[in-house]
């Protein structure tokens, strides 16, 4: 059968999903808000054929054990809603350090969601995408939307989706720090917060109080204010992350580094505002005229790369897969 191709873009969250409330449907337990770039794109083929198993090629490399699991539970869902049990040859390429904090599960599930939807001949509607690729990684649900997004908590599966924000233009600034695949996923430290930190349930009500507020700034067009709220919700979150047992730490040294220039750059009147997912890298959120400058001034702390807004995952024409 012939392939179908997407590619999709990571999001990077100004106010952060951490924590479920539902493992099974992935269902958060608060709303957040993202950035879905214009880099670092992930590129999945899907075809549906008569083999026995799946197939899942990253990168070039055929995947075995919890890689391929993963998309293989994630394939079951799209086989149940069409009433299929065909399996499937997924080639994936993937352009950002894999399991790096640079939210590839968040491009990488976007692309699969879109180009298995269009394989298996399910609703291709933005809304019936995200709820799907929701189910692969929760971040996911985000870059199927272009630029801003809200993900919305929803009261079920049903409701719980990204659809786009109007905001001002962003851009960002990347500042690879470490490439190397993060110790403790995602998935497992956002359990452990929830069942561990004393100061869960604090974190899940500020963030919808977070969440408003961002909308609210969004809305009122208003940078400054998009920023602190991005940088301190990021701050929270980590904070958050360390007071579980046992604790974890993402943020290097040199990611602290990061935040604290970051900080001398406003003093010196550059708008600047720094976030980071899980792991050290870190996100600075900037004023699309800003976005070379601060490159340069953040270039000791390792690889910068300016980005702007993306668009959200999509189809490739049949001749590019
Ligand atoms: O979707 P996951 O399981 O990769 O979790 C994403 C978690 C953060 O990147 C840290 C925050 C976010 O909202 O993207």
């Amino acid at each position: 059968m012939n392939a179908v191709t997407a590619r999709a873009y990571p999001n990077i969250a100004l106010v952060k999903y951490w924590g479920k409330r539902d493992e099974a449907l992935m269902l958060p337990a608060a709303g957040s808000l993202s950035l879905t770039l214009d880099a670092y794109a992930t590129t999945t083929s899907v075809s549906f054929d008569e083999a026995e198993h799946d197939r899942f090629d990253l990168n070039g490399v055929a995947q075995s054990g919890e890689s391929l699991r993963r998309v293989t539970r994630f394939l079951d869902l799209v086989r149940e809603r069409a009433g299929s049990d065909a399996r499937a040859q997924v080639v994936s390429h993937n352009e950002a350090p894999t399991g790096a904090g640079l939210a590839s599960s968040a491009s990488g599930f976007a692309a699969l969601a879109t180009a298995a939807s269009a394989a298996a001949g399910l609703p291709d509607d933005p809304q019936s995408l995200s709820r799907l690729a929701r189910r692969g990684s929760g971040s996911a649900a985000r870059s199927i939307v272009s630029g801003v997004a809200v993900w919305h908590a929803g009261d079920g599966d049903a409701t719980s989706f990204a659809e786009p924000v109007d905001a001002p233009e962003m851009h960002m600034v990347i500042v690879t720090i470490d490439e190397r695949q993060k110790k403790v996923s995602s998935r497992e430290a956002m359990r452990l917060t929830a069942l561990t930190s004393p100061f869960y349930e604090g974190w899940v009500t500020s963030t919808e109080l977070s969440l408003n507020a961002m909308l609210e700034a969004c809305r009122d067009r208003d940078f400054t204010r998009i920023g602190r709220i991005t940088e301190s919700h990021a701050l929270r979150m980590h904070a958050v992350i360390q007071s579980t047992d046992p604790p974890v730490r993402y943020l290097s040294p040199t990611s602290v580094a990061v935040f604290d220039a970051v900080v001398r750059l406003r003093e010196q009147g550059i708008e600047a505002y720094s976030t980071a997912d899980a792991g050290p890298n870190v996100a600075v959120l900037v004023q699309p005229g800003d976005a070379d400058t601060v490159a340069r001034e953040l270039a000791e702390y390792g690889r910068v790369r300016a980005v702007g807004p993306g668009r959200g995952a999509h189809l490739l024409p049949a001749e590019t897969a």
